[in-house]
């Protein structure tokens, strides 16, 4: 098929940083095997994907309406197809719900899309796929940055999270292919990769070939040396898992990004416990306290969620607390959201009223951004490296610091790629504006 006849894919995705990949790697395995090439424009698209996300109530409601604006916009003939945890959890209601569905391709079964796309009411959403050793066309988020899966699904039970029946149980990818990987992409011109996981720092407890145990932080050892990769992060990592040894290949390995994910969740120990999250208070704060205490420009970054079912006053003033004590550089806040199949639901009768939810969440918002208002301008004078990764037509560049916080600047495209220092002339609460000093 000639270029002007190939065929155009509109991706949209939803929710988390691990569907990111899962599309890249569908838009990848759909240009490989079948010859999409990627459309910004829906009216233009043979094939239309929106890729879910199920955490919260709130993106499976968007699903419906925008799969339906997906119909009324489609040129004749273009299919649609859903994939993701939505998929996952809801399979064949959705093609129930909406027939103009062409197929539905879960979490888990991302590897199949070149078998279904061409089948009208397929469905592949096997929990029991294994995928661990699927080589799927590299993804990559932008020239500069990679993005590496290195397990699939998550042992974990916390109570209130249905991941672990839509990407079903954790099984690691084999360290020869996730170096493998990482080579390629660095090959390909890329200096900062993304090793991505539901639970990343619990690697290597089971591999599909049954070899022995491995461990993250010794994935991290063989991922650093690898020549010309610059930068390595890595998301999301369990607070339980943060054992020593992985806190002081953090500090020391200067290819490792200073900046953590560390999600809370609460700052209570009965919440805490409630979840299942396996830690206390006491235990996430010495965490991050070594953290902080090892690694001078650390940023730290959390989910927290409010208003989980029992939460009195006081397990929410120990979240505040942890929020005052650890001093989180960003926050993804979020109000509890019943899911199906989760064991949040058992509890049921001791759910918090909506009211509260929203003035809890209001309150941590608040609270935090009168942190950034006071921290954030004290960068002003001060100089951070950056790798450039883009440039907007105004010549204003952008890229991240070692710490990963975002940084704008005046520059050109020679710089595209490179490590350069910045002089921080101004900040807002999510990033920093500066002059090039080199
Ligand atoms: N309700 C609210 N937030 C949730 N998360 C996961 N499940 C739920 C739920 N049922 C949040 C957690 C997790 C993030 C990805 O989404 O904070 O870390
Ligand atoms: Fe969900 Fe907990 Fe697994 Fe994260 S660790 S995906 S919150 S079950």
């Amino acid at each position: 098929m000639s270029k002007e006849e190939s065929k155009k894919l509109f991706i949209q995705t939803l929710g988390c940083q691990m569907n990111d990949t899962d599309s890249q790697h569908i838009a990848a395995e759909l240009k490989k095997y079948k010859d999409y090439d990627k459309t910004e424009n829906i009216e233009d698209a043979d094939l239309i994907i929106i890729n879910t996300c199920s955490v919260r109530e709130k993106p499976v409601q968007k699903l419906f309406s925008e799969i339906g604006q997906f119909n009324i916009k489609k040129k004749d003939g273009a299919k649609i197809g859903v994939c993701g945890c939505t998929a996952s959890h809801l399979g064949n209601d959705i093609i129930k719900r909406a027939p103009y569905v062409d197929f539905v391709v879960g979490a888990r079964n991302i590897s199949k899309i070149k078998d279904v796309v061409d089948i009208k009411g397929a469905v592949e959403i096997s929990i029991d796929n294994d995928e661990s050793t699927y080589e799927f066309a590299p993804a990559k988020t932008n020239k500069y940055r990679a993005s590496v899966n290195i397990s699939i699904g998550c042992d974990k039970k916390c109570t209130y999270c249905i991941v672990p029946n839509t990407r079903g149980e954790e099984i690691s990818i084999p360290p020869e292919m996730i170096v493998e990987q990482v080579k390629k992409a660095v090959d390909d011109g890329a200096v900062e990769v993304m090793l991505l996981g539901q639970n990343v720092n619990s690697y290597g407890r089971r591999f599909s070939d049954g070899r022995a145990k491995y461990s993250f932080t010794k994935l991290l050892q063989d991922v650093s040396k690898i020549e010309n990769l610059q930068r390595i992060r890595f998301t999301s990592p369990h607070p339980l898992h943060m054992d020593d040894e992985f806190i002081e290949e953090f500090a020391k390995n200067p290819k490792i990004s200073k900046c953590i994910h560390m999600p809370l969740q609460s700052g209570s120990t009965e919440i805490l416990r409630a979840m299942k999250r396996g830690y206390t208070k006491e235990w996430f704060l010495n965490r991050a306290k070594k953290l902080r205490d090892l690694v001078p420009n650390l940023r730290i970054t959390t989910d927290i969620i409010v208003a989980f079912p029992g939460e009195t006053q006081k397990d929410f003033e120990d979240t505040l607390d942890v929020v005052n004590q650890v001093k989180f550089d960003q926050i993804f806040n979020f109000k509890y959201s019943p899911r199906p199949e989760t064991e949040a639901l058992k509890l049921e009768h001791l759910e918090i009223e909506d009211k509260i939810g929203s003035a809890r969440l209001t309150e941590l918002i608040e609270l935090h951004k009168r942190y950034l208002e006071d921290h954030m301008p004290k960068l002003i004078g001060t100089t951070v490296t950056i790798l450039v990764e883009s440039l907007k037509p105004n010549s204003e560049i952008s890229g991240y610091t070692d710490n990963y916080l975002q940084v704008f600047a005046k520059g050109s495209d020679e710089l595209l790629g490179k490590f350069v220092d910045v002089k921080v002339t101004d900040v807002t609460r999510t990033a920093l504006k500066g002059e090039i000093v080199k």
